[in-house]
């Protein structure tokens, strides 16, 4: 037994009408501190005890005037359950030993004259039995305890948990709406934006947005994320909004015509085209492409002279594709596509990453708008269910009570189709939608 147990102390009745039968019981345990002794000269004294202490074993004797033995343990069984009784008795006496065992629930019984050794061994195995009894429900009620302890905790935290995950999930729901409308916002920027430098440059019209879409085609053709083209088409869409800070006499001349001065004025634009978006946190990647939209392969370009694969792979993009449209675009004279590609193709290698033509080849037809007034390209009039993403709107297009729907020169996309559509059935007009398609 652990020391701590050893010093608990244990309460044990005697009940005997015989005061020296109760003495020489006493003196039995006298030496043992553990033991504290109660003695009782009848069973009603016996009860009385029984009331206000807790009594680990009950010794009693059987035969006794007023209450017998059988009848005062089942009593006492009735105050103090978990106490063990034990009926002492004589050898003619059995049958009532039998029936305290019955009635009163007594442990054992024991034979008058008993044997000193025998009793005591027996009064302590039952004081073990008394503490295993006590310890065990000490245990059930700590382990109910604990149970009902965890039940509750468990419920709490059911209804916690519960409770955030509808809190959590109402704030996704508006952080996610409030994310698309940012991201929404931030395209219609975008397109606000780079129609800025359209706005001023004619011959541009649409560059912008063709670029966007070609580089677009390419990014997806090479598998990139979609973060990675969403990255790419955001550069293409502004790649030359630097040139809003170039003068109109630089803006309007060709390249190959500028003087050093203007070459200069002119060089500066992906520069400046990074500063500008800059501020905006989420178009700062788009920057990084931006600035070296000109550089070459060989590394003859500007702004950094960067070469091969240490020009960002967006901008090699963009600068194939935007080769491409400034080959096809801006009226007469300029190049039908095929004639554009083989063009974009000897420079492969000097000017653009070889690597990309097969794509922009690819993705040429499917995503160039038309060249207004070029050699591959006829006026047709088109139902509204027969509109087209990328096709260039060659005349204006109004209600049928004379309201402006779309402008002439005007690149359709998913949102103004709609738009149109709904415009047409509310209001329909009288002089048809008529757009740019190509011939061949
Ligand atoms: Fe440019
Ligand atoms: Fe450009």
């Amino acid at each position: 037994m652990p020391d701590k147990q050893k010093k608990e102390i244990f309460n044990i009745l005697f009940v005997d009408d015989e005061e020296n039968v109760l003495r020489s019981l006493k003196r039995l345990f006298i030496d043992d501190s553990n033991i504290e002794v109660f003695t009782a000269l009848s069973g009603k004294a016996g009860l009385e005890i029984l009331k206000n202490n807790d009594i680990a074993v009950i010794v009693s004797d059987q035969r006794m005037p007023e209450m017998s033995g059988a009848q005062f343990l089942e009593k006492a069984k009735r105050l103090q359950p978990d106490s063990v009784r034990i009926v002492l008795t004589g050898y003619a006496d059995v049958n009532a030993a039998m029936d305290a065992i019955n009635k009163g629930g007594a442990f054992k019984y024991i034979t008058k004259p008993w044997d000193d050794n025998d009793l005591m061994l027996s009064v302590l195995n039952s004081i073990e039995t008394y503490r295993l009894k006590k310890e065990n429900r000490r245990l059930s009620e700590l382990t109910k305890k604990q149970n009902e302890e965890l039940k509750k905790w468990n419920t709490e935290l059911e209804f916690y948990v519960q409770q955030h995950t509808v809190e959590l999930t109402k704030q996704n729901k508006e952080l996610n709406t409030l994310n698309e409308k940012l991201k929404t916002n931030l395209k219609e920027f975008i397109t606000a934006f780079s129609n800025l430098i359209e706005l001023r440059d004619k011959t541009v019209r649409s560059h912008s947005n063709t670029v966007a879409a070609l580089s677009e085609g390419i990014a997806e053709k090479l598998g990139l994320s979609k973060s990675e083209v969403d990255a790419i088409t955001t550069a293409a869409q502004l790649h030359d909004i630097g040139k809003i800070g170039i003068p109109d006499i630089v803006l309007f001349k060709n390249t190959d015509e500028l003087t050093p001065d203007e070459m200069e004025e002119y060089t500066k634009h992906p520069v400046r085209g990074q500063a500008a978006v800059d501020p905006v946190e989420e178009l700062r990647e788009a920057g990084m492409l931006i600035r070296s939209h000109h550089e070459w392969h060989d590394g003859n370009g500007f702004p950094d002279r960067l070469s091969g694969n240490k020009i960002p792979l967006g901008s090699r993009i963009i600068a194939i594709a935007d080769k491409l449209d400034r080959l096809t675009s801006g009226g007469a004279g300029k190049l039908s596509i095929e004639s554009a590609l083989n063009v974009v193709k000897s420079l492969s290698g000097i000017q653009f990453d070889p690597e990309l033509y097969g794509m922009l080849h690819e993705v040429a037809r499917e995503k160039i708008t038309i060249n207004v007034g070029a050699a591959d390209a006829m006026e047709v009039e088109l139902r509204p269910k027969d509109l087209m993403p990328g096709l260039i709107v060659s005349r204006d297009v109004m209600t049928g009570t004379g309201l402006l729907l779309l402008r002439k020169g005007m690149t359709l996309n998913e949102r103004n189709i709609e738009t149109m559509k709904r415009g047409y059935h509310i209001d329909p007009s009288k002089s048809g939608i008529f757009v740019w398609k190509r011939i061949k």
